[in-house]
């Protein structure tokens, strides 16, 4: 399948949607705005990942409108690109422009326009049409441009035209089709978690007391954008010492100190898809027994949580594997009181686990880090959190990411303080079991302290 098809197969597949749930409709997808930085300046443009989805189009200032209608017992779908027009003094400036005339030929869209006349042509597309498919949660500039539309439809209601009726959200119908990754997507996921792999072990064996946290940060800037990759996925964090506690610290000017732990979270973004890593190491290539005492559970924690990442499993199995021998070692270590708790169980149903693991193990990962769909079962009238967990399927795409965190405290053992720990890996659910797709970094314990040793 080439690629334009692969984005035909998707709008075909969404249009099938709006059939069966309306009999048709005018679905209308826009990607993300420009946004400044400072002044002049732009924060490097990343593109909506619904509308990416559909299109496979990269640039600013675009807008899909899908129009399904009936025929027969099928329907009829029209697909149009809304794309800035070429403008050869614009490009000189902000670089080349596909425009609407080369569009329908490169991208495998039917119809492409300029997207100065998006306000018209939309009258004229969602006439008597009574479905809208938008997305409900945009902003308000999205809200006003879709009042101005209805606006100027609804005034050609004395020529008998009819205005849309009922709107519904297109997001939900997209999301449950981006959670179930396909073959190709795999396989850039595969990729990207390959180069973040590299990266993670490049900033290991680069790793020496004294250096500072966002000297390791141009690590793994290096080998992201030399393998090709265009981006990170998210903000990487790459934490020293107590910092390794803070769930959402960036990288910073911290020392690395011997005798100190370090946890980088980072992955790359390469062609819209992301990856998603977490490897903890000790600063000086050796953990101390404390440190390695925690890194063990994390790991064994992990494994179990692997092991039950299996289709037909819910999503929560993993995480409540993962909550048991974590809570287990806690114990184990006596940072959870066995006296005061009186059993595993109680230890976990009460959620003292908590103070130390405050995270869940899994989410969804795909264009997005935290990607979409829905982590409940849709098929009751339940209200949401009390739907049951979705069912792991193949091609189902999550991470694996248990941790453990002690602060210090009074009643915790000094040996234990600012321990942060967390392993994270990306499991692509298949037909046998998952396959980590980011293991390129070593795990155990052991595997670490070899690579640090022989660099
Ligand atoms: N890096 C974000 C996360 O692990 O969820
Ligand atoms: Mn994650
Ligand atoms: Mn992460």
């Amino acid at each position: 399948m080439n690629k334009s098809n692969i984005y035909q197969v998707r709008r075909n597949a969404l249009a099938q949607h709006l059939f069966t749930k309306t009999g048709g409709g005018v679905a209308i997808i826009s990607t993300a705005p420009e946004l400044t930085r400072n002044r002049d300046s732009e924060f490097p443009y990343r593109h909506d990942s619904d509308f990416f989805y559909l299109t496979g189009f990269e640039e600013p200032g675009a807008t899909l409108v899908m129009k399904v209608e009936k025929d027969g017992n099928y329907f009829q779908l029209q697909s149009h690109l809304f794309c800035r027009p070429k403008d050869p003094e614009r490009e000189i400036w902000d670089g080349i422009r596909l425009g609407p005339e080369a569009a329908p030929e490169a991208l495998g869209i039917e119809f492409a326009h300029s997207n100065q006349e998006l306000d018209q042509k939309l009258s004229d597309i969602l006439a008597d049409q009574d479905a809208v498919y938008v997305s409900l949660s945009e902003n308000a500039e999205a809200d006003r441009r879709l009042r101005h539309w209805m606006k100027q439809v609804r005034g050609q209601a004395r020529s008998g035209i009819n205005p849309p009726s009922a709107f519904h959200d297109v997001e939900a119908l997209i999301h449950e089709m981006r959670l179930f990754k396909d073959a190709q997507e795999i396989n850039t996921m595969r990729r990207a978690a390959t180069i973040s792999a590299r990266a993670h072990v490049r900033a290991m064996q680069a790793c020496k007391p004294g250096m500072r946290e966002y000297q390791l940060e141009a690590e793994l800037l290096h080998e992201f954008r030399n393998s090709g990759a265009q981006s990170v996925a998210y903000n990487s964090i790459v934490a020293g010492g107590a910092n390794t506690c803070i769930l959402h610290y960036r990288a910073g000017a911290t020392e690395l100190r011997a005798g100190e732990l370090c946890l980088i979270d980072a992955g790359c973004e390469l062609d819209g898809y992301a990856s998603d890593i977490t490897r903890t190491f000790p600063v000086n290539g050796k953990f101390s027994g404390p440190q390695r005492a925690l890194y063990d559970i994390t790991q064994a924690a992990q494994e179990a949580a692997i092991a039950m990442t299996i289709v037909g499993n819910t999503f929560i199995q993993p995480h409540e594997a993962a909550v048991k021998v974590l809570t287990q070692g806690l114990l184990d270590e006596k940072l959870l009181k066995l006296s005061e708790l009186g059993s595993l169980e109680n230890a976990i149903e009460t959620g003292a686990y908590r103070r130390f693991y405050m995270h869940r193990t899994s989410h969804w990962l795909g264009m997005d880090v935290h990607d979409v769909g829905s982590y409940r079962e849709s098929s009751t009238n339940l209200v949401q959190d009390e739907k049951p967990w979705r069912i792991l399927r193949s091609g189902m795409v999550i991470t694996i990411e248990p941790g453990l965190y002690i602060r210090p405290a009074d009643d915790i053992d000094e040996a234990f303080w600012n321990i942060g720990i967390r392993i994270e890996d990306d499991a692509v659910i298949n037909d046998s079991g998952c396959e980590l797709i980011s293991r390129g970094a070593p795990v155990k314990a052991d595997e670490i302290e070899a690579l640090m040793k022989n660099t």
